[in-house]
């Protein structure tokens, strides 16, 4: 099979981690990388074997031999190059948020239809074995009737000043950085966009909000909360509840390479149902295994999409629907979008 030739625009945090996804999967090659800096962009292809390295963004979107492009830049900016990249004939798969906001996101797949090219959001943890196996014990009925999704991702980071999670003019904050995962994972599990949605923040001096709680109310009375920051250190275990018993994922969001891990469980019965005499299963773990990095599934997905029709796990809908959220969240904690 032919191998979907990627071109990594960054040579930042994520895009050296998307790097060594590329270098384990089994469909995409790693072709080029580009950088503000020739000398950062050498490095980098020397340290995860690009074929090319270049000194401008511009420059790997003029390859030929570059089919697809990876965006690992600052929110703000994964507007502006994932057009430039898809008006240069590339396929792209741009890091989340996919955007600053939701007028943004719509110009962007208006874009890539019109290019007749995928794009697609790298929200990593929907490709996961781990997730599409909670999806599926959840869709089995084992929990019976989804009645609660709770979950957090929160982080404790002392870098401020030079961090793009707490520029305001880059569309930082914890909303958009983590947030986003919860709003996606309650839409994952509800196959629905929510109805009412609310939050509250801790705004940061530098304008972002760096701590946010959330709810969400899906139709079918489906209520979902969840907490994300960048100043707190938390337990970002996920729990599905259902009226036969809930899930708790203990990392929901980025999985071991190794595998991960999920346990059923069916409660404490309460009293009126008979207390402790009354027989409930015992919890069950569920151990996922994985062969590989989560960004090496990630990038094989996307080069399922491109190469086979396939459809994306992150497809158009759910990412239009995240940015509606965040943007009305955003607003309601009085951050500017
Ligand atoms: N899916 C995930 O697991 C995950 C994890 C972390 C981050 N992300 C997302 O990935 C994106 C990048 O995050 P990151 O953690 O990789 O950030 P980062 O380490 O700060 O890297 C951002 C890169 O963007 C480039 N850049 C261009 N103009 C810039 C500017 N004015 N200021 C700062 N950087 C600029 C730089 O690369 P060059 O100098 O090489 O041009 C820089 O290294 C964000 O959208 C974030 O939400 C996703």
């Amino acid at each position: 099979m032919t191998k979907l030739r990627f071109g990594i625009i960054s040579t930042g945090n994520i895009a050296r981690q998307f790097a060594t996804g590329v270098r384990q999967s089994t469909r995409c090659v790693l072709a080029a990388v580009a950088s503000r800096s020739q000398e950062s962009a050498d490095a980098f292809a020397k340290q995860y074997e690009a074929a090319r390295s270049y000194g401008s963004y511009d420059a790997l979107l003029a390859d030929a031999a570059v089919d697809a492009v990876y965006i690992g830049l600052p929110n703000s900016m994964h507007h502006e190059w994932t057009i430039k990249a898809l008006r240069a004939g590339k396929h792209v798969l741009c890091e989340k948020p996919l955007a600053s906001n939701l007028a943004e996101a719509q110009e962007m797949f208006e874009v890539a239809r019109s290019a007749g090219r995928v794009l697609v959001e790298a929200l990593m943890y929907r490709c996961h074995p781990q997730t599409l196996k909670v999806l599926e014990v959840i869709r089995s009925g084992t929990i019976g009737e989804v009645r609660l999704i709770r979950s957090s991702f929160c982080y404790r980071t002392r870098r401020i000043d030079d961090n793009i999670r707490f520029r305001a003019d880059m569309a930082g904050g914890a909303l958009m950085d983590i947030g986003c995962y919860c709003i996606d994972f309650a839409q994952l599990v509800t196959g629905k966009a929510p109805g009412k949605i609310s939050a509250v923040a801790r705004i940061h001096e530098s304008g972002v909000d760096e701590m946010a709680a959330g709810s969400m109310e899906f139709a079918g009375g489906v209520l979902s909360t969840f907490t994300c920051g960048m100043t707190a250190a938390a337990n970002n275990t996920a729990h599905i509840c259902g009226t036969e018993g809930y899930i708790e994922i203990p990392v929901p969001w980025k999985p071991p390479a190794g595998g991960g891990q999920f346990t059923i469980a069916h409660g404490t019965p309460p009293r009126m149902d008979g207390g402790a005499a009354a027989k409930v299963p015992g919890p069950q773990t569920i151990h996922v295994p994985a062969d590989r990095d989560i960004y090496s599934y990630e990038a094989d997905d996307f080069a399922a999409v491109v190469q086979d029709g396939a459809r994306p796990r992150m497809p158009q809908e759910s990412s239009l629907s995240n940015m509606r959220i965040l943007d009305e969240l955003r607003k309601q904690v009085g951050v500017s979008c």
